[in-house]
């Protein structure tokens, strides 16, 4: 059996991927779930947000260090003629554990390109799957070593081979869009992008009709889409929000799960595609950066007085929906982590 995965994607930088998977993994951990929290971005902010100066140092900073502590290290051996190694996790709290990214990450990208088309054909079918499945076995392997109930998985903005191979890994998918053309048209790059992956994994998969090794299913199935209000560009009038939110139904529909949708415009309040509309919650993040903690877990202590507190309690009963909402939405699609 495996260990769901879910992962927060949009091909539109600066949405609030990172953020989301680090609110929701502590909330998670909050609501008596194990969670693992793997970084698959190889700008590696997840990372960063989770340990501080001397951590991230230790981490990276240690010439020919080559313990499997980031998900780098854990798959560099299959660069050469290593097989990949299983992760030491780093510990976050009882119930969240970090698997580190690594700014190297982006140097595996030529090698998942290159073994993509070596899983089609006859030839021997071990090597190319080893590797373009890396992810999902370094995942899986750090999931049951801290006993996870769900890996939440944060990745760059790009279509490229690395978002790939986290994708295929992928049971479950969250977007997150901000109330701007960007982000529609970072839609229309997604959806078809996305199920073009999957019915090219799929092939892949029956290509190789005794498998070795276990392997991701490909599943990707969206849960739905988070409205992020904080990414919407400069200052502008109510009017203006509205009229790219208003498209977001639509064009979720059309180009996520592929179905005929009406032009007509639509208030995302009312679709059941939206899991979430999230505020900009202003100077409360970089409180929360700060004191390397989830905004909704800021005290006077952190500088959070007055009406910083009282939005940090509101962030409690935001992400605490928003995180419920998730679970139901996965244990209604068949994971397991109710
Ligand atoms: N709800 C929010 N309210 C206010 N600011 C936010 C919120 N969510 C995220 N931010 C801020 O917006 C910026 C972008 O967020 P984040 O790094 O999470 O986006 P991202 O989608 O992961 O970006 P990238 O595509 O570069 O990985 C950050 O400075 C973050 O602190
Ligand atoms: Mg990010």
């Amino acid at each position: 059996m495996s260990i769901p995965l879910l992962t927060f994607f949009n091909n539109k930088g600066g949405v609030g991927k990172t953020s989301l998977v680090y609110h929701v993994a502590w909330m998670m951990a909050e609501l008596d779930r194990r969670v693992l929290v793997a970084d698959l971005d190889p700008q590696a902010n997840l990372t960063a947000a989770f340990l501080d100066e001397d951590q991230l140092a230790e981490l990276w900073d240690r010439p020919q260090h080559e313990e499997p502590d980031t998900i780098y290290r854990c798959i560099e051996p299959l660069a050469k003629v290593g097989d990949l190694r299983e992760p030491r996790l780093r510990r976050i709290s009882d119930r969240l554990s970090l698997l580190p990214g690594d700014l190297a990450l982006s140097g595996f990208e030529d090698l998942l390109s290159t073994e993509w088309p070596n899983c089609l054909g006859n030839q021997n079918l071990y090597r190319p799957f080893r590797v373009l499945t890396a992810f999902w076995q370094v995942m899986q392997l750090g999931a049951r070593q801290c006993g996870a109930d769900i890996v939440l998985v944060d990745v760059g903005p790009s279509l490229g081979a690395i978002n790939r191979s986290a994708l295929i890994a992928t049971d479950f998918l969250v977007v997150p869009l901000g109330a701007d053309l960007f982000s529609l048209q970072g839609l229309r790059n997604l959806g078809p992008t996305l199920r073009r992956w999957r019915t090219e994994w799929i092939k892949r998969l029956e290509n190789w009709s005794s498998p070795e090794f276990a392997l991701p299913q490909g599943k990707m199935q969206p849960l739905g889409y988070v409205v992020q209000q904080h990414s919407v560009r400069l200052r502008r009038p109510v009017a203006a929000y509205d009229r790219w939110v208003r498209r977001m139904p639509a064009e979720y529909m059309r180009s996520v799960l592929g179905q005929d949708a009406p032009d007509d415009n639509g208030d995302p309040s009312q679709d059941a595609n939206r899991v979430a509309t999230l505020k900009h919650y202003r100077s409360l993040i970089p409180l929360g950066q700060d004191a390397r903690k989830p905004i909704f877990n800021l005290t006077a202590a952190d500088g959070a007085i007055g009406s910083h507190s009282v939005a940090a309690r509101q962030a409690y009963t935001d992400f605490r929906e928003l995180s419920q909402e998730i679970v139901r939405r996965m244990t209604a699609a068949g994971g397991a982590v109710a």
